[in-house]
């Protein structure tokens, strides 16, 4: 074999090594930032629908908007949960999406509030079932 052939296969083998370490670097990433960006953007949907429903301002279906969100990515993320492993996900999503379509149901503004009140001990609840969440 040549000189120039043996450094042509060592820099292949270097290219191979390299892809492969950043497409496992991707995997690993990934791992974190699907469920975590899930779980952010269901936050600020919370977020928005409390401050839609607070105040004398109050406005139900802006508020419907974002608790169907809610109700949306918490579906999406039965998928992602249960390929990282967490087991009880899909169960405990179920008993979530309840309470979240009581609040979406709620035909005035005390009843909302109280539906998005439960909502937020839903959330609770579940992270507390998960070990380490919030
Ligand atoms: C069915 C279970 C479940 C429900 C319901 C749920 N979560 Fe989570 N949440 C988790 C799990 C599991 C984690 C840990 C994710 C991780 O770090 O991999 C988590 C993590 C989080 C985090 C931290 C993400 C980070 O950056 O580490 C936030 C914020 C959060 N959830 C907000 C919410 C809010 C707000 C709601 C309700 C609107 C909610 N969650 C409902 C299971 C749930």
């Amino acid at each position: 074999m040549s000189g120039a052939k043996v450094i042509a296969l060592l820099v292949t083998g270097l290219l191979v090594g390299v892809m492969g370490t950043s497409v496992m670097m991707s995997a690993w990433q990934q791992r974190g930032v699907l469920p975590k960006g899930t779980m952010a953007l269901m936050e600020s949907h919370l977020t928005k629908a409390r401050r839609a429903a607070s105040g004398e301002a109050c406005d139900l279906d802006r508020a419907r908007h974002h608790l169907q969100r809610i109700d949306a990515l918490s579906t999406d993320a039965i998928d992602i949960f249960t390929a990282l492993g967490t087991d009880n996900f899909p169960i405990e999503q179920r008993a979530f999406a309840r309470v979240v379509t009581q609040a979406i149901d709620a035909n005035d503004c005390t009843a909302l509030g109280t539906g998005i009140k439960m909502v937020a001990d839903a959330c609770d609840a579940c992270h507390h079932n998960n070990h380490g969440s919030p």
